[in-house]
């Protein structure tokens, strides 16, 4: 692969303020794409008109998925994920953020729908902390994965268990954030595929890789589970790791 063939969006939501600021994280011509066109507007800061004023990039289908959510942090989460698909998607594909509709299909991975139409193409999305990133790619046969992971204290012990022998024995040389790394390269991988934590996360294994595409530094990914080609590339940002799988099937 000599140009990573998916688009993809990190937003950085201030703490308390979700207040949606361009990261530096996108690509440079992407970011002149998405200047060029509005963005959905604010989340909702509050209560009352206000916040509905917030919400109103999203779709009638996605107001009643986000009325299920009784979890305050499950609800910022799901709103900043949104929030970033629509942004990257309403440049993509040319439309209004209500006219998308971001749908969980029945394991969870999100399937964009249009005018009562599946829009043909893969989306990601992950949420962590006080940031958010989408990606999509709309290449027949390619999927994508994308992780967000924040790194978190040395050697966690609980990972051990997660993790295969050669991915733990790299954890000396490779620094505190190589177990964090691991998991989320396994984590986008899973989402890849679209079946999410619902294996044995030892059936995949990250290893540290060569080469570099588009600023995403190479792992190498191997498992029974992937029956294609698949690319891994993770980038860090503040104390954030993201990493995305594509997968060509
Ligand atoms: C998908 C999963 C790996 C997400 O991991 P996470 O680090 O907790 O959360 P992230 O913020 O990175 O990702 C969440 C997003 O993944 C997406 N997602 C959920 N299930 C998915 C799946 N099967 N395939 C691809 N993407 C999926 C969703 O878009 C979700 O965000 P949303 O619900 O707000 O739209 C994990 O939650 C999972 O596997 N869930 C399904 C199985 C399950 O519930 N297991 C119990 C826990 S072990």
């Amino acid at each position: 692969m000599s140009q990573l063939p998916v688009s993809w969006l990190c937003e950085s939501f201030e703490a308390g303020e979700f207040s949606p600021a361009l990261s530096a994280w996108p690509h440079p011509a992407f970011v002149r794409a998405l200047k060029q066109r509005p963005h959905p507007g604010p989340l909702p800061v509050g209560e009352g008109a206000e916040a509905e004023d917030g919400i109103a990039f999203l779709s009638e289908n996605e107001l009643k998925i986000l009325a299920g959510l009784r979890f305050e942090k499950r609800r910022r989460e799901w709103l900043m994920g949104r929030w970033t698909a629509k942004k990257l998607l309403t440049v993509q594909l040319g439309c209004a953020p209500r006219e998308l509709s971001i749908e969980p299909e029945a394991g969870g991975a999100p399937v964009v729908w249009r005018a009562g139409e599946r829009v043909p193409g893969c989306l990601s999305i992950s949420h962590r902390g006080d940031r958010a990133t989408a990606a999509w790619a709309d290449v027949l046969g390619m999927q994508v994965g994308v992780d967000l992971e924040l790194v978190g204290e040395a050697n966690p012990a609980w990972m051990v268990d997660y993790l295969t022998e050669a991915e733990w024995g790299l954890c000396e040389g490779q620094g505190i954030g190589w177990p964090y790394l691991v998991w989320s390269a396994k984590e986008a991988v899973l989402k890849s595929l679209r079946t999410g934590l619902r294996v044995d996360t030892r059936e995949i294994e990250a290893l540290p890789g060569e080469g570099e595409l588009d600023g995403w530094r190479r792992l190498d990914v191997r498992s029974g589970l992937l029956k294609g080609d698949c690319w891994v590339g993770w980038r860090s940002d503040g104390g954030y790791l993201l990493t995305m799988a594509v997968l060509k099937n």
